[in-house]
């Protein structure tokens, strides 16, 4: 029911953090991973997956991306829409409206684009995952940015779901919390809150997000569509006691 060897699977953003552990985990199961980034990095090449280099912001770059990758190794069974920023904004009243245009770009029409393509070179019966966030859920000030576009990607991913539920294609996201990745550096505030107040007591690594996709990508999962995966170490179940007292005190 778990297993995905042999399946083609492409990766946007798996240069780097998420993206490179999830390639890397599903090249070691024996899928075929074609893996999108910006640039491709070094780490990636090491990999010895096929890789594409494109911007998912931009159409013609994404479809050329989909187009290469069918074309060496068949349609697809599974993608990941994963590539994404966050982008330190500030306060509303001062941010730069750039960062608006840049974030909605990536974040959002990036997987619009991504579910767009897959319409074309997905087999039917495969597997959509978005990346979404645990900030589409709780927020932070100074992040109204980041929160609404992935906010976006959940709602995003509900709406594919009902259009492609007839071919057997399911379209679910994850919500991590704090990851440590290049994004997400172990010293940063998001670091630090998830030390102190999730119920598992730390932020994740990477290898903690596996699971959930490696189970929405497979068979496991064939009557799940639609829905988002929180993986955020309870970050969203509410407050700890340690969180209560560091409050309180
Ligand atoms: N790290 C966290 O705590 C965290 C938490 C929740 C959600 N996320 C989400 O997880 C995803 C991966 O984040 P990460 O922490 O691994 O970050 P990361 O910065 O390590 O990796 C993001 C990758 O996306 C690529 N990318 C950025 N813009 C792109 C574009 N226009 N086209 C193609 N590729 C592009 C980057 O080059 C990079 O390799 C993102 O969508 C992010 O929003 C991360």
């Amino acid at each position: 029911m778990f297993n995905l060897s042999s399946i083609h699977v492409l990766i946007t953003g798996a240069g780097s953090g998420i993206g490179l552990a999830l390639a890397t985990h599903f090249k070691k199961i024996g899928c075929i991973v074609s893996a999108v980034d910006l640039k491709v990095s070094d780490e990636l090449l090491a990999l010895d997956v096929n890789c594409f280099s494109a911007d998912v912001s931009d159409p013609e770059s994404l479809l050329s991306a989909f187009e290469s990758a069918c074309f060496k190794n068949g349609k697809l069974d599974g993608l990941i829409n994963n590539a994404g920023i966050a982008i330190p904004e500030g306060p509303i009243e001062n941010s730069d409206i750039s960062l608006l245009t840049k974030a909605l770009d990536i974040n959002v029409k990036g997987v619009y684009l991504g579910i767009k393509y897959a319409t074309q070179f997905l087999n039917e019966g495969g597997s959509i995952v978005n990346t979404a966030s645990l900030a589409a859920y709780v927020t932070l000030p100074e992040y109204s940015i980041y929160s609404m576009t992935k906010a976006s990607v959940i709602q995003l991913t509900k709406n594919a779901a009902l259009q492609l539920g007839s071919r057997n294609i399911r379209v679910n996201s994850v919500s991590p919390g704090t990851v440590l990745t290049p994004m997400e550096p172990i010293d940063g505030v998001e670091a630090i809150l998830a030390k102190n107040t999730t119920a598992l007591g730390r932020p994740a690594q990477v290898d903690d997000l596996l699971g959930a996709y490696h189970f929405l990508l497979s068979d496991a999962s064939k009557y799940v569509t639609g829905i988002d995966v929180k993986v955020d170490g309870g970050w969203s179940a509410g407050l700890t006691y340690s969180g209560i007292e560091k409050l309180s005190s």
